[in-house]
């Protein structure tokens, strides 16, 4: 399996072959699930005692499996937070993997984790935290926003007043579902502030009024949201910060999705106030058009995060001894072993330079405020707020839910489109309504027309 000979030359020439297509095709279908019957029945048995073989395995990746995925980087792909990651940043992803690196220590990784750090001086500068913030790249938002609460626990917790209590966090419920889970694995209380739009300075101080003396010995954190995945809101980050100061408190923002969008000058000013936060999540995945996987988290004081979560072992007492000395990224997330994941961004970065990175993240913004004018004009749909970064909630005036969810079926199954419904909070009732999320600077507007051409 290690050995260089015909067949594993033959091999890397089709990987690259079919590399080189992918990067390079203007048009990709957008692929359907089957179900796991079907696609077993289309490709039998793959995994046996004397294998099946590199070019049959290949060929059945190529004409069942990859169909069978929806690529997140087509341009009428307008779920979740899609993506759109640049050519240089997929090719760089095969050249990380082909230089297996490991990138948890210095040692053993300090040419890509330099490279790591180059592209993070960046992410921070956009941040505008004081010199000395400094973060590492994770596998995702969810591992950043973990990273970062337990790095504010932990912190909390070296008060023995604190230890043996369960801590509290108050978030929103317009925040990530990420934020729950990892409150969960934390094992930490969560309290949501009843409402999707922004959260404000207000909002919080009324919530924190309202604890009880030992919840309010509880609450160490706030999770404040620099775009929310659901309608692209940016908290009141400035009020936000000003009542964590003042009850001395972790002041979080997860901008996994919204951070790309620091670089861009039209709204900027929205996110003024996270130069004040303890911890951020963003995630170049999203909207810094990295490929999966790569989440960052930065903190404001890195020592604290190292406290938190540096591992020790005596197999790892070499990679912190002075001569090994270096920056080591495994120190200030949860993970040890780790891809120098940033690597592609990097690349991507040093290639194009970051005033493209601008204009990419600008024409997203664009596009939803040209899709908002397309549904204003339409006589069957209409805004349910306005656009906010990238993201666009509509409704088709008379539709119910499940016309909603047949919609979609039916633009997925064309192979059209994939956009998706969600729920948007109307007084004591949630709302379906349809979603827009733009990432990809290709995507026309003439697909958004053809889009809500199909809703009549
Ligand atoms: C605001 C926000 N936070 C966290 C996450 C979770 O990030 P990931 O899926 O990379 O773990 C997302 C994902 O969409 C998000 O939009």
């Amino acid at each position: 399996m290690h050995k260089i000979d015909m067949d594993l030359i033959e091999m890397t020439l089709d990987v690259m072959k079919y590399s080189i297509g992918r990067i390079s095709a203007t048009e990709h279908p957008i692929g359907k699930p089957k179900k796991e019957e079907e696609l077993k029945a289309l490709v039998g048995e793959t995994i046996t005692s004397k294998g099946i073989g590199g070019e049959y395995a290949f060929n059945l990746w190529k004409d069942h499996l990859a169909k069978a995925n929806v690529p997140v980087d087509h341009p009428r792909n307008l779920a979740f937070v899609p993506a759109s990651p640049t050519k240089a940043a997929i090719m760089f992803d095969l050249v990380t993997s082909a230089s297996s690196i490991h990138g948890a220590y210095w040692m053993e990784g300090a040419g890509g984790i330099f490279c790591e750090n180059e592209a993070m001086k960046w992410m921070v500068s956009l941040t505008g935290l004081p010199k000395g913030a400094f973060g590492v790249f994770t596998s995702g938002g969810t591992a950043a926003n973990l990273s970062a609460i337990v790095t504010a626990r932990e912190h909390w917790r070296e008060n023995a007043e604190f230890l043996g209590e369960k801590g509290l966090i108050i978030t929103s419920i317009g925040a990530h579902s990420s934020i729950k889970a990892m409150a969960k694995v934390a094992d930490v209380d969560i309290l949501l502030v009843d409402s999707e739009e922004k959260l404000t300075g207000e909002d919080l101080m009324h919530t924190i009024k309202k604890l009880t003396t030992h919840q309010r010995k509880r609450l160490f954190a706030v999770v404040a949201t620099g775009g929310t995945t659901n309608a692209g809101i940016i908290d009141d980050l400035e009020g936000v910060a000003q009542v964590c100061e003042q009850e001395q408190l972790w002041f979080h923002v997860d901008a996994a999705y919204g951070g790309g969008a620091l670089v861009a000058d039209s709204v900027r000013h929205l996110f003024n106030g996270i130069e004040k936060a303890d911890s951020i999540t963003i995630d170049p995945h999203k909207w810094m058009f990295s490929p999966y996987d790569c989440g960052a988290v930065i903190y404001k004081e890195p020592e604290l995060a190292k406290n938190a979560h540096s591992q020790q072992g005596s197999y790892l007492d070499i990679f912190k001894d002075e001569g090994a000395h270096g920056f080591n990224p495994t120190d200030y997330q949860i993970q040890l072993t780790r891809r120098v994941r940033g690597l592609p961004l990097w690349f991507s970065l040093a290639t194009h330079g970051t005033d493209r990175y601008k204009e990419a993240v600008e024409r997203g913004i664009e596009l939803a405020q040209i899709a908002g004018r397309l549904i204003e004009a339409h006589p069957q749909l209409e805004l349910v707020r306005d656009p906010s970064l990238s993201c666009v909630l509509y409704r088709r005036i008379g539709w119910e839910p499940e016309d909603y969810t047949h919609w979609t079926y039916e633009n997925h199954r064309k192979g059209f489109a994939l956009v998706t419904p969600t729920k948007w909070k109307n007084g004591d009732t949630f709302e379906t309504v349809s979603r827009f999320c733009f990432i990809n600077p290709d995507t026309t507007q003439r697909d958004i027309e053809m889009i809500l051409d199909t809703m009549v």
